[in-house]
């Protein structure tokens, strides 16, 4: 089995780079890359030189490399077809809904699945020229699940890792998929495959065992002569960063800034996600319009602010979620909202991680509801935001972050009058109650840092 060098080089894919270009020629920028993905590796290689081999986020021919704070950034092209079917089709419209417990119905179209095989290729090859003897490939995510086994085929020398950001799904729903055999034996080409919980993993070896020869426990399968490490890696964020960004002088006289729009007396009830159909923004909107319709609260008392990242907009059940957000939103202003009180601000855009920390620290109540995700890392980042110890986070149990935030007010998020109470909760808890919960979640994140989740998963490759 292929050892790790002690000068071993680190080369990164995901399809998501951690940058974006914005406009062409004299006029291109860079913007950091959207999603949880981007923030968490962004802030983590900003620390360890490699290659890090992705899409940049547009059709065509891509530029050759790019040199950024000690990173070499090698861009993938992708044409306009392939985006459709690998990106938005395979990627989005099929594995996306069929990871997160079906919440929309994903489609199992033929046509996808030959463009999928290609740019996973594609990808594979980039690594690989890249690769010197015994250097390590740690690819991410459930766009690439093919490289492992692509890469492995061409260079057993090399040490791969993979590390999976989305929820595995139990098997009675990976089961739909028709491609089933053939994905789990291209991650088995890695020598560690990560999962964000326990059971993500345990559903992997499951699939595993039954559709292809592999055999072994939860933990660890043989195949094809090798032995493959299975766990499970929270993925988190940089601590650090956040804590020294929320002391920062200009983020609190921001903070102060949207306290005052928020309104005198008036609790801020917070949401940050990308306008995405897991992340259960509609059934918190409906929670929220339940409370006021009752009257269990007045917008004299609150304000709720949704921060919400257009994402995927050519996907249709991301308009369709967008239209039905905007539609609540509206709904809600409408019957509740007063000359000068507005019941929810509804901002749809991407915001400078300083105003994000600015919103953070100004929130007294952070409202997480995913329907499924693998992690939510912005549950984490209010947390490392709060160094006034204030704040109340209410978490969806549905997302891998409720396994490690136990102190934070769980609840269902399918279960609207279960958020609506939890928001009364929230809203009027005593302060030295929510002071020991934040001080609890601190000491976690803070333990359980980026840093300390890249060095559980080099350890494990090195064994
Ligand atoms: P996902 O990976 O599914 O998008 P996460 O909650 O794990 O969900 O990660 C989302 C990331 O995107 C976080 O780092 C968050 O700060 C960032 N983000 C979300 N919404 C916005 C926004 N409107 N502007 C800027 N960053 C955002
Ligand atoms: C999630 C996924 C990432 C993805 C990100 C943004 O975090 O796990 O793989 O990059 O969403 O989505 P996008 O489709 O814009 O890359």
């Amino acid at each position: 089995m292929a050892r790790i060098r002690r000068n071993a080089q680190l080369i990164v894919v995901s399809n998501r780079l951690p940058i974006r270009i914005i406009g062409t020629g004299a006029k291109r920028r860079f913007e950091p890359g959207d999603g949880g993905l981007a923030t968490a590796l962004g802030s983590l290689l900003e620390e360890r030189p490699c290659n890090w081999i992705g899409w940049l986020g547009r059709p065509g021919p891509a530029p050759r490399k790019i040199r950024l704070n000690g990173m070499q950034v090698i861009p993938v092209p992708i044409s306009s077809a392939e985006i459709d079917a690998f990106y938005h089709g395979f990627s989005n419209r099929t594995l996306w809904p069929l990871y997160h417990d079906v919440i929309r119905t994903p489609l199992f179209e033929h046509r996808w699945w030959p463009p999928y095989v290609d740019v996973n290729e594609r990808f594979a090859a980039k690594a690989i020229a890249e690769a010197r003897r015994g250097d390590i490939l740690w690819i991410h995510d459930y766009q690439l699940q093919l490289v492992p086994q692509f890469a492995r085929r061409l260079r057993p020398d090399l040490r791969i890792g993979f590390f999976l950001h989305i929820p595995f799904p139990p098997e009675e729903l990976f089961a739909w998929l028709p491609w089933r055999s053939e994905v789990v034996e291209g991650l088995l080409g890695a020598d560690v495959i990560g999962f964000q919980t326990h059971a993500n993993a345990q559903n992997f070896s499951r699939a595993a065992r039954k559709y292809t020869d592999a055999e072994g426990t939860d933990t660890e399968l043989h195949y094809q002569g090798r032995t493959i490490q299975v766990g499970s890696f929270p993925i988190s964020i940089d601590f650090r960063n956040f804590e020294e960004l929320a002391r920062s002088p200009k983020v609190l006289l921001r903070a102060k800034e949207i306290r005052q729009h928020a309104g005198v007396g008036r609790k801020l009830i917070l949401c940050v996600d990308r306008l995405d159909y897991t992340k259960g923004i509609e059934q918190r909107l409906l929670a929220f319009e339940q409370l006021l319709e009752r009257r269990e609260a007045s917008v004299d008392d609150c304000v709720l602010m949704q921060i919400a990242v257009p994402s995927r907009e050519r996907v249709r059940e991301y308009t369709e979620t967008r239209t039905r957000v905007e539609r609540i939103v509206g709904r809600i202003n409408g019957e509740f909202s007063e000359p000068g009180i507005i019941a929810v601000h509804y901002f749809r855009r991407n915001v400078s991680r300083e105003e994000l920390v600015a919103f953070y620290v100004a929130a007294d109540i952070m409202l997480v509801t995913p329907l499924r995700d693998g992690m939510n890392v912005v549950a984490k980042e209010f947390v490392a935001c709060r160094t006034d110890h204030n704040g109340v986070l209410i978490l969806s149990e549905l997302a891998g972050a409720a396994r490690e935030l136990r102190q934070a007010i769980q609840i269902n998020p399918h279960d609207v009058e279960d958020i609506t109470a939890a928001l009364v909760r929230a809203l009027h808890m005593h302060k030295e109650e929510s002071r020991q919960r934040m001080v609890v979640m601190r000491t976690i994140v803070r333990r359980h840092d980026v840093h300390h989740w890249a060095d559980e998963f080099f350890q494990a490759l090195k064994k």
